[in-house]
């Protein structure tokens, strides 16, 4: 089993911590068989994102859109949350203030029993009007006869955010002011490349947060980051309930 030497600050950040803030990214699912985006076997290395996820692709050409994002949803649907994600669930307990801000859509915080997830790039298993962006629940969407709105007529596109779009203004406020007011954030699982996702880690940091990343390759990030730590999401946070464990002993 792979050594993890937590170090004297973050122990003694994370005794003193009532509020703490786990940010992720793809790679928290990549040990679940989710591909990542940038990764060496990243979705975005085989397909094109102009052509999928973005408006005037969808305009374009709707079901090339929806056949891609019901194959994402078939492969989604059949994997299931790995310890990485199991131990969120449990480090919950040992913090009066606890939330994950994702920005992964595979709903596979929730489906572990996560209770406070911020999504802030939308969810692949929901559905909503193009224009008026009534939720629409339809569980599978035909890409050869994509539904319309029954309010508006407005096609039906995924609950997800694209490349050009804004962050729905509430989500995105949220995750700014959870990132201002935190005694400690981890960076788990993201390339930090896309904004403004990637901006929340420097915020917290920047406003007296203990900054951990995780995540096996170097990235943006890391030397700005308290502590960078080059191993996987389902390696680490599991043992980071142990020793959260081991710290609420030592301290009661
Ligand atoms: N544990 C932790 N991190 C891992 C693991 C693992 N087991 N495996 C891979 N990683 C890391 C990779 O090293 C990479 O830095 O996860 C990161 C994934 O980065 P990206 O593929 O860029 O994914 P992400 O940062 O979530 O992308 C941000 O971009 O494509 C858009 O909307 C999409 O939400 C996504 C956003």
């Amino acid at each position: 089993m792979e050594t993890i030497e937590f170090s004297e600050r973050l122990i003694e950040r994370l005794k003193g911590a009532t509020n703490v803030v786990v940010l992720t990214g793809a790679g928290m699912s990549a040990a679940s068989g989710v591909p990542t985006f940038r990764g060496k076997d990243g979705l975005w290395n085989k397909f094109n994102p102009q052509e999928l996820a973005n408006v005037d692709a969808f305009l374009n050409d709707p079901k090339l859109v929806w056949e891609w994002y019901n194959w994402r949803r078939e492969l989604i649907g059949k994997v299931q949350p790995n310890l990485g994600h199991y131990a969120l669930v449990d480090a919950e307990a040992y913090f009066p203030e606890f939330m994950i801000i994702t920005q992964n859509v595979d709903n596979l915080h929730q489906l572990a029993g996560s209770s406070n997830v911020l999504e802030l790039h939308g969810n692949v298993m929901r559905n909503k009007c193009m224009d008026c962006a009534a939720v629409y629940n339809g569980k599978h969407i035909d890409h050869n006869n994509i539904p319309r709105c029954p309010d508006c007529n407005g096609m039906i596109r995924p609950d997800v955010v694209w490349f050009g779009e804004l962050l729905p203004q509430d989500v995105l406020q949220t995750a700014q002011a959870k990132a201002a007011a935190v005694d400690v954030f981890f960076t788990v699982g993201t390339s930090s490349t896309v904004e403004p996702a990637a901006s929340l880690s420097y915020m917290a940091k920047g406003n007296g947060a203990y900054l951990v990343e995780i995540n096996p390759e170097p990235t943006p990030l890391s030397d700005y980051a308290d502590e960078s730590i080059h191993i996987g999401a389902d390696v680490y946070l599991p043992r980071l309930v142990i020793e959260l464990d081991k710290i609420k002993r030592w301290t009661m």
